[in-house]
């Protein structure tokens, strides 16, 4: 069988979304497999972290390296690595939209529609499990796998007519040879879907953003507006609750870092549907359930960080509250009361609703504190550090 019929066989035997392990011999995954384990020839990373930041998490089986690194951030941006050549990962990534894309749901590169909102990639270094809820996806190498090699929906089409096809366009390019020795030693099969996936999983790696007016705040070098502090002590307090679930360094609560002992993974239900009553979310997205299920599960998802929150709009997994605005809205009510439509329901009594999303009787005054505060955590540099944007239009950038 060929790496990609296997690819193919394991998707859909899990039905689509599952973890690739094994697939294409990660050992990041832990399973066996050819050695992908080389030093690079240019020397360890170094990481430039925020003060407040942990040293982030690298499987031993993908060490970093400034070559790996921006070997990465080429494959990350080429579209050759889709099936039809029209898609990459930065086709549905953006970064001055903090690697999101802008729509409510995303387009793959034959024109289907994902299920779901494409997520930020701040930070995506911290978060133990990926996605809006697969708790199965537990590496970068595994999770890129799904918009890879993925038939539900297809993402970038990558499937066994092509998967020959598509390493053969990377390797005639003039420049990758080069790179791949650079990055992973001097190796016969030098260009291999193993290495593509450690390289761009690495340069994920290093999507670090930590620099907002917030954190600026926070080390003495600016001072928060009088409504971004009262915003910031609504959202830090007991009556708007939202760090129960936004917390720490990342603003969500499912976060590993090099010295995590104990893993929590929470998923939660922030009565967004009920549809007719039921308990059912829209088709195809109810949550945990998806993969336990189990009835509790039913609605239950990660909570996103909310760094870059201003520049990721639609939110939510599948896009559809507009606006910081609007989200406060469904927060002050206390959930969602759908009244028309085929979504109808009212959100608000679901059962599995988490305890710390009630009623909140946020006035008007309230609500804009919080939307400035939720402001201060774009990162400006971020969103637009040249070494963390397209290499093909931009020259090849020095990292700090
Ligand atoms: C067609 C648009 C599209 C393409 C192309 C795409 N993604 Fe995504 N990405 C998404 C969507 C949508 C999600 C949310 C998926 C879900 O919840 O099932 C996502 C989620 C992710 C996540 C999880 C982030 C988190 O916080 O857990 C990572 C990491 C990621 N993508 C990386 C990549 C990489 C690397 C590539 C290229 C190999 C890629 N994506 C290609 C749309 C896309
Ligand atoms: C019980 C945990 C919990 C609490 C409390 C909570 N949130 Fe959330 N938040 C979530 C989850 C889970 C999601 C994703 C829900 C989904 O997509 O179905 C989310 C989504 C969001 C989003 C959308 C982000 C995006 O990228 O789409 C924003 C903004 C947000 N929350 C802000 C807040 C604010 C402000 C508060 C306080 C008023 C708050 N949250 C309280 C769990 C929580």
């Amino acid at each position: 069988m060929s790496g990609a019929q296997r690819t193919k066989k394991a998707l859909r035997g899990l039905g689509g979304t599952a973890l690739l392990c094994g697939v294409l011999s990660l050992l990041a995954c832990g399973g066996g497999g050819v050695s992908v384990n080389e030093t690079s020839n240019s020397g360890a990373w170094r990481w430039v972290l925020p003060a407040n930041f942990p040293t982030p998490r690298v499987p031993e089986s993908n060490p970093l390296s400034p070559a790996k690194v921006e070997l990465g951030r080429y494959l990350f941006y080429d579209r050759r690595l889709s099936g039809n050549g029209l898609q990459a990962c930065a086709s549905c990534h953006h970064q001055d939209k903090a690697f999101t894309d802008g729509l409510t749901r995303s387009i793959g590169s034959t024109g289907e529609m994902h299920p779901r909102n494409a997520q930020s990639l701040a930070n995506a270094v911290y978060h133990p499990t990926l996605t809006w809820v697969n708790p199965s996806l537990l590496s970068l190498e595994a999770q890129l796998q799904v918009p890879l090699f993925g038939d539900n929906p297809v993402e970038m089409g990558v499937n066994e007519g092509n998967v020959d096809s598509v390493l053969d366009r990377i390797r005639s390019d003039t420049r990758y040879p080069a790179m791949f020795v650079q990055a992973f030693g001097d190796e016969v099969e030098s260009i291999s879907w193993g290495r593509i996936t450690q390289a761009i999983a690495s340069f994920q790696r290093t999507l670090i953003s930590g620099n907002s007016r917030f954190d600026q705040a926070l080390s003495g070098k600016t001072v928060l507006s009088a409504a971004e502090q009262r915003g910031q002590t609504l959202f830090f307090g007991e009556k708007a609750e939202c760090f129960h679930c936004h917390s720490g360094h990342n603003f969500n609560d499912q976060v590993v870092h090099a010295s995590t002992r104990v893993l929590d993974l929470p998923f939660h239900n922030t009565g967004l549907y009920n549809i007719g009553g039921t308990g059912n979310f829209p088709e195809g997205n109810q949550g945990l359930f998806e993969f336990t299920a189990k009835p509790e599960d039913r609605g239950r998802f990660r909570a996103p960080s909310l760094r870059n929150v201003e520049v990721t709009a639609p939110y939510m997994h599948d896009g559809s509250i507009g606006t910081l605005e609007e989200v406060l809205d469904f927060y002050a009510a206390g959930g969602r009361l759908i009244t028309t439509g085929p979504n109808a329901g009212d959100g608000r009594v679901h059962p599995n609703k988490s305890d710390l999303i009630s009623l909140i009787n946020l006035n008007v005054q309230e609500r804009a504190d919080l939307v400035a505060f939720l402001k201060t955590l774009t990162d400006h540099e971020f969103l637009t550090n040249p070494a963390l944007s397209d290499p093909f239009s931009n020259p090849p950038a020095t990292r700090p």
